[in-house]
């Protein structure tokens, strides 16, 4: 048990808004394992907020940090940007500056986390570098890898990682892996564990879908040592979570995965933006990102749900909008009850 929880539950990193620290400092007070959010953030800003953490909690909060991709065909964006014109002047907004960049200097927020000895780091689209595993580890951190085939949980066990977080399709939010790639091929979680267990022998946290105890329990029994929630957790009152976006989760409706908010696939409740602008969003994150950073802003101000990138997972229908602590404890017993109903 690599992470050493009292409960089986994490807290997934959520950038953005949903990740405040007084969420996943109330998480680690129950026994989960609460994440800040280092992707969009200054290194500053990430400094900050792990040492707001600890004016919470003395437990420990793991940060979660994006690595940056290859930098796309910037002709595929001024396509993209031409279509969205027409976005723009409903607002009256200018669009953004579709910059590529690395996610506002990623190795400047590992070095924050290298500084202020955070114990947990989580990277994001991409395999971190051997020696970036290796200046965590002496800084005692233990180092997770975002992986959503068998390949890429090999390759993270190359580098160093000790444990995975198992990302399956279900999963609300971007996807992890290392590519934006077109989506053949890619896996549910259940079928991820097993191949990744039998792949990679590494200790793996299962994310996607997850919303209750008997859904933790499915992965613990798969092999998971944890499960990591996000979109359960978007209900908390500690989320910063858009009030549009929340009252949404609990609604019926479908989601799917799109390119249109940001240019790299991410799962989130279909509304008009997404059903409009799929199609033609290409593959450049974070140009797109950039992009309709004014249109997304605008539409939020305005309460316009029909405008906003609503990130959930499949199961977002069943959450419930309980206080993060008791949350995780919530999942723990009804995971255990689970465990106890089966039938051998
Ligand atoms: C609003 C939102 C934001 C997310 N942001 C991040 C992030 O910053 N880093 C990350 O590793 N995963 C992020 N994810 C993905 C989660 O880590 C996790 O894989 C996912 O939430 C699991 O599926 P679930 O939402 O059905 O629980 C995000 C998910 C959501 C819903």
């Amino acid at each position: 048990m690599v992470l050493e929880l009292t409960r089986p539950v994490v807290q997934a990193p959520m950038a953005g808004g949903p990740s405040t620290p007084a969420l996943a400092a109330a998480v680690s007070e129950a026994g989960g394992l609460g994440f800040l959010a280092a992707g969009y953030r200054t290194p500053e800003a990430v400094r900050d907020d792990v040492r707001a953490v600890r004016g919470m909690t003395g437990a420990r909060v793991g940060v979660n940090v994006f690595l940056p991709g290859p930098r796309a065909d910037d002709e595929a964006v001024r396509r993209y940007a031409a279509e969205l014109r027409a976005e723009a002047d409903r607002w009256g907004v200018e669009l953004g500056d579709p910059r590529y960049d690395d996610d506002d200097a990623w190795e400047a927020k590992v070095a924050v986390c290298v500084e202020e000895r955070v114990p947990v780091v989580s990277f994001t689209f991409g395999l971190p570098r051997p020696d970036v595993v290796a200046t965590l580890h002496d800084a005692g951190a233990l180092v997770l890898v975002t992986v959503t085939t068998p390949e890429e949980a090999v390759a993270a066990r190359d580098v160093g990682a000790d444990a995975l977080v198992v990302q399956g399709v279900e999963a609300g939010g971007h996807r992890g892996g290392f590519r934006d790639d077109d989506g053949a091929g890619e896996y549910g979680l259940l079928a991820l564990l097993r191949l990744v267990a039998r792949a990679a022998d590494l200790p793996m946290v299962a994310a996607g879908g997850l919303v209750d105890g008997p859904s933790v329990a499915a992965v613990l029994v798969a092999g998971a040592e944890a499960a990591q929630l996000g979109t359960a957790f978007l209900a908390c009152p500690e989320a910063g979570t858009s009030p549009a976006h929340r009252e949404a989760l609990t609604a019926v409706g479908a989601t799917a995965l799109t390119r249109a908010f940001s240019g790299r696939r991410a799962r989130g409740l279909v509304n008009r933006f997404l059903t409009e602008h799929s199609a033609a969003a290409p593959s450049a994150y974070p140009q797109v990102h950039h992009l309709t950073t004014p249109l997304r802003a605008a539409a939020r101000a305005a309460g316009d749900a029909g405008g906003v990138n609503m990130w959930a997972g499949q199961a977002h229908r069943l959450v419930e909008p309980l206080p993060a602590g008791e949350l995780v404890r919530r999942l723990d017993d009804d995971a255990r009850a689970a465990l106890a109903r089966v039938r051998r």
